[in-house]
């Protein structure tokens, strides 16, 4: 491994300005540089023995956060204030966003412990579907209420199971893996909620409920593991499996000022410096320890092209077909949406690589539902399905979740409700070839609205402007 060219100044010029080594802490020559990126530190799953003395530690901050006076911005509750005034959701700067509030919060957690080597757990919620036992108990500072599940409450197969994850893990494009493009944080243009982010990760908040489901999470000491696990799965997409990320310069040069460090001090922080951080600063014990198989040689020019490779690869629409508009969804009453699509759409569907389609269920001006004691399944040519329909069941096609801010859709915070997506693709080809679906056949969507449920549910009704199948060209893996 070689260390040429490592400089403080200039790691990503041409409008990303980040100064790598202060970042992340590295001082000296070449040699400590490359140590201090090896032995950075392990995020571990909190249910494990390996991480108890994480966990410890994770509960002695929690307690010294709470403690600090009002006035200290790394005040638990100030904290959890970030994510309320800041929190972009159903767009592309939701994992980068989430990526660096982590990053400092740990860093914090090192500061009020001083235990230097502190790397917060996660939650791996696909093997521990019920909020783990770290985090139950009265006394305890991982506890928290109110949640609406109970320590024996199991998130579902359709929210984080393996196939659910393994579907997921196989978008190749990255806005469709974590959110869509858009203007700004909040209150901006675009956007569109991605599969990670409309599926485990809203479903989750929604399952946890309580303080989980509104913006002020943060305070329930779950929400940083919760997190952990979604920044877990990033690093598993973009870099165990070699996903590129978007390279749009607008993207990777937006800074982030909201921000506290150990100290107290407020930080600028660019997402391309997020991107790098589980090169750099921490990472996963799932993941390789060098990353030589991702940079070979820990100089600039390796790090910009992990930041500059190819992924240019911004989710287009090719063909849009109106399904539905004006249409309500509520408990036990589900909506449907049909259309004859093209014959060659249809083709292109089951083409893989460039040539190939993807099939999108798009959900435009959406009206959220009061409250989100309810999630949304959604199932191809099945016109009886109901809440009751196994997910197992072959038209079943995916589910979504909802995650907002208490008070739901105020605009005056800027917040705006984002697109929904629903990829269809793997089910329609499975239905033709069944020989359920053939080429110039209706589509048929069913949307059906299924409660959390061991709790009452509130949940009402939403409503969809437009409800329309789209298709994208595939973007093909790592070009
Ligand atoms: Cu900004 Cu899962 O929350």
């Amino acid at each position: 491994m070689e260390m040429d060219g490592f400089s403080r100044r200039d790691l990503l010029r041409g409008g990303v300005s980040l100064t790598a080594l202060a970042l992340f802490g590295a001082t000296g020559g070449c040699e400590a540089i490359k140590e201090a990126i090896e032995k950075r530190p392990v995020r571990r799953d909190v249910t494990t023995a390996a991480a108890a003395a994480d966990v410890a530690t994770y509960r002695d901050a929690v307690t010294a956060m709470k403690a600090l006076p009002p006035a200290d911005s790394r005040n638990w509750n100030n904290q959890a204030l970030i994510h309320q005034n800041f929190c972009p959701h159903g767009n592309w700067f939701f994992l980068p966003w989430h990526r660096a509030y982590l990053f400092y919060f740990e860093r914090i957690c090192r500061e009020v412990t001083g235990q230097d080597d502190f790397a917060l757990p996660y939650w791996n919620w696909q093997k521990d579907r019920a909020v783990p036992a770290q985090f139950w108990g009265a006394g305890n500072a991982l506890f928290h209420s109110p949640r609406s599940a109970s320590p024996a409450s199991q998130a579902q197969d359709g929210w984080v199971g393996p196939q659910t994850m393994e579907d997921i893990f196989d978008l190749t494009n990255f806005e469709q893996f974590a959110s869509y493009e858009s203007s700004a944080p909040r209150g901006g243009t675009g956007g569109g909620y991605g599969s990670l982010e409309a599926t485990p990760h809203n479903n989750i908040h929604g399952f946890v409920g309580g303080t989980m489901g509104t913006f002020m999470s943060p305070l329930d000491p779950v929400f940083w593991c919760h997190h952990n696990m979604i920044d877990c799965c990033w690093v598993e997409w973009n870099i165990n499996r070699h996903n590129a990320n978007i390279n749009d310069s607008d993207w990777l040069s937006f800074t982030f000022t909201e921000f506290v460090n150990g100290d107290g001090s407020a930080q600028q922080i660019s997402i391309a410096a997020t991107v790098l951080m589980p090169l750099l600063s921490y990472r996963f014990e799932t993941s390789p320890k060098g990353e030589e198989a991702v940079i070979t040689k820990w100089n600039n020019k390796a790090l910009r092209r992990f930041l500059e490779v190819g992924g240019n690869i911004p989710f287009t629409v090719r063909e849009r077909f109106e399904l539905a508009r004006g249409v309500k969804v509520g408990l036990g009453r589900p909506a449907s949406g049909t259309y004859r699509v093209s014959k060659q759409a249809m083709a292109r569907a089951t083409v893989s690589g460039e040539q190939g389609s993807r099939l999108l269920l798009q959900l435009a001006d959406v009206t959220p539902p009061a409250n989100d004691d309810a999630f949304v399944r959604v199932f191809v040519n099945k016109p009886d399905a109901s809440a009751e329909t196994s997910i197992r069941d072959p038209h079943y096609a995916g589910s979504f979740a909802f995650f907002q801010d208490d008070g739901g859709h105020d605009t005056s915070k800027g917040h705006r409700t984002p697109d929904f997506y629903v990829d269809i693709t793997k089910t329609v080809r499975a239905l033709r070839q069944a020989g359920e679906i053939s080429e110039g056949d209706e589509i048929g969507v069913r949307l059906v609205a299924v409660p959390y449920g061991d709790r009452d549910t509130k949940f009402k009704a939403f409503s969809i402007g437009s409800l329309d199948l789209v298709t994208t060209p595939v973007a093909v893996k790592g070009s």
